[in-house]
């Protein structure tokens, strides 16, 4: 058994109900960008397991780019202080763009990506996303394109991190209580 296998608690949604959850966002955004100037934007470093998967799965044709967020606080809760850690490498105005999450926990992230992007003027701005924390949103953030909401918990796995590892699991599954309640007490 590897360490991995140790720290999960439970498989919250393996990898089928992923994929399909993956298709369909695929599926309406291919429909809903038909003749569009498409821009996909990754936020790093959670969504790229998203963002490969999905951007394979459009039939529509689209550029990727990426940006990338920190927020500041314990192992596994946000302190709300997002900062921006690498900026897009091109200009979006004119063009339309889906910001790629991993997930929405208290929306902080995304509120503050759509408000420092909003004033690029882009042609559209929606957020696609994998998971949602409903009970945790702090802030209104309106996404459009959305695959599964989940209780409060803590999840790893397809991109999602505990002190950077996880991310290549191909399921979101809980980690085990001691396994964070350790690093947050250091
Ligand atoms: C995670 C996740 C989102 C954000 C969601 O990123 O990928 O970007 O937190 O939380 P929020 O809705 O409370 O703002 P993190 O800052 O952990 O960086 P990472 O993507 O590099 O893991």
């Amino acid at each position: 058994m590897q360490d991995r296998d140790r720290d999960i608690e439970s498989v919250l949604l393996d990898e089928e109900r992923i994929r399909a959850g993956v298709a369909e966002l695929a599926a309406r955004i291919s429909a809903d960008y038909q003749g569009r100037d498409l821009l996909l934007v990754g936020v790093l470093k959670g969504a790229v397991v998203l963002l490969a998967d999905l951007c394979r799965a459009l039939t529509v044709p689209h550029e990727v780019d990426f940006i990338a967020t920190s927020s500041y606080g314990s192992a596994t809760e946000t302190s709300g202080v997002v900062r921006l850690l690498k900026d897009l490498d091109r200009e979006i105005a004119g063009r339309h763009v889906i910001l790629v999450e991993d997930i929405v926990d208290t929306g902080l992230t995304l509120d503050y990506l759509l408000e420092t992007l909003r004033p690029r003027r882009p042609a559209s701005l929606e957020v696609c996303v994998l998971l949602c924390k409903p009970q945790e949103l702090r802030v209104d953030v309106d996404v459009k394109y959305k695959g599964f909401d989940i209780p409060s918990v803590f999840v790893v796995g397809y991109g999602l991190d505990f002190a950077e590892r996880y991310r290549n699991l191909s399921f979101v599954g809980t980690l085990r209580r001691e396994v964070y309640e350790q690093a947050d007490a250091r």
